[in-house]
């Protein structure tokens, strides 16, 4: 069966160049990188290398970066490793479930949270954050771009009264690298998370950029590794692909080339809206990655439409995690105050380096088709009609 996949905000495939970096460190290469010996030397050059890659892409210094296991890691790394008992954090109700439920946590550890709304388009309101902070807020924590709309947060904004009131500024880029520029000087961040298979390198790696000065407590002991920040030998093939694939990203960026990929994104918004009634995109009139749009069918059940697009072939998703199998509305759009029953009702539609024209034709066809065919089914929208 032909197959597109158009869900790269859950993961995307390793390009061919990052599995041919990532190789030879599985066999040829396989010393452990804290061994002096020749073994570990090569593998140690080879994770300063990644280290210098991702710190070109995000603007820092190679010190600066801490590897981990991936976006949710280095979330944790930098909430955990941050916040004592009685500070204060502030943060958004559209975070990822690894800040989320990593601040639901804070309040067993003797700390308080506040939860910055946002409006219809999904955008937070930088005066909120400045309105929330208090005398011993220790951390403001929000995303650079939310995972089921792709918008984009005033993060420099955010990062001028992080900085204006002292406070340590962590932001959630898992989204946006690679996707955006990023320049960590600019956002004015002193933490911020990205995750290796968000940006066509493997699954199980990431980083987190640390603001030379700011003091983490580790949240792994053991070895000395990472200047002390996180323990355990380091997962090499996995930190030369994440290098590779940053390489890749500051390369593509620098030259433009993720203007198609928005102009397919707009492509699929333009189609879908024109072609099916009662259809919107959430998040519209908000910046937003170049590869993201998150749509609503009224009448439909998300899931069904997901599932009935699969079976032709199309990968798509809610959007909401689904890790738990529970069907409940995405909390983003509940907070972007969609109405549950239009929220169940919306798809995410996530494009790769990999996504072709052709791709988005075919795609637009079963969309088209499958939201025909289920809302035939559609008592509730067929009355709806009627009305
Ligand atoms: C915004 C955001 N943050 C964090 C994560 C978690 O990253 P990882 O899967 O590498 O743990 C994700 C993954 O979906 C994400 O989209």
């Amino acid at each position: 069966m032909h197959r597109v996949y158009f869900d790269n905000n859950a993961t995307t495939p390793v390009l061919p160049e990052v599995l041919h970096a990532m190789q030879p460190y599985f066999s040829d290469h396989f010393g452990n990188a804290s061994s002096i010996h020749h073994h570990g030397q090569e593998t140690r050059a080879a994770v300063e290398r990644a280290r210098d890659s991702v710190a070109t892409l995000l603007g820092c210094k190679a010190a600066e970066i801490v590897f981990t296991s991936g976006g949710t890691e280095a979330d944790n790394l930098a909430i955990f490793g941050l916040v004592r008992e009685g500070d204060h954090v502030v943060s958004s109700t559209i975070e990822h479930h690894a800040v989320l439920n990593s601040c639901k946590h804070l309040p067993s550890m003797g700390c308080e949270v506040t939860y910055v709304p946002v409006d219809a388009r999904g955008l937070v309101d930088p005066d909120a954050v400045r309105r929330a902070l208090r005398p011993n807020t220790r951390l403001i924590t929000i995303m650079m771009a939310n995972n089921e709309t792709g918008v984009l947060q005033p993060v420099e904004e955010i990062g001028k009264i992080a900085d204006e009131a002292d406070i340590c500024f962590h932001t959630d880029a898992v989204q946006a690298a690679g996707k955006v520029d990023i320049d960590v000087k600019q956002v004015g961040c002193d933490l911020l998370s990205i995750s290796g298979h968000k940006m066509h390198a493997p699954q199980g790696v990431g980083a987190l950029y640390v603001r030379k000065g700011t003091r983490l407590q580790p949240m792994l002991y053991g070895g000395s590794h990472e200047r002390s920040r996180r323990a355990g030998t380091e997962n090499v093939p996995a930190i030369v692909g994440l290098g590779k694939a940053a390489e890749i990203a500051k390369a593509a960026l620098n030259r433009g080339e993720l203007s198609p990929m928005a102009e397919m994104r707009d492509h699929i918004e333009q189609q879908i809206l024109a072609q099916i009634e009662a259809t919107g995109v959430n998040g519209q009139g908000a910046p937003r990655v170049p590869n993201t749009t998150n749509i609503y069918f009224d009448g439909i059940e998300g899931e069904a439409l997901v599932i009935a697009l699969d079976l032709k072939g199309l990968a798509i998703s809610t959007g909401a995690a689904c890790s738990s199998g529970a069907l409940e509305p995405s909390h983003v759009l509940l907070a972007m105050r969609v109405p549950a029953e239009r929220a169940r009702a919306s798809i995410r539609f996530s494009l790769g380096k990999q996504s072709t024209e052709d791709e988005v034709e075919f795609a637009l066809g079963l969309v088209c088709q499958a939201v025909g065919r289920l809302r035939e089914l559609s008592p509730t929208y067929n009355a709806a009609i009627r009305e």
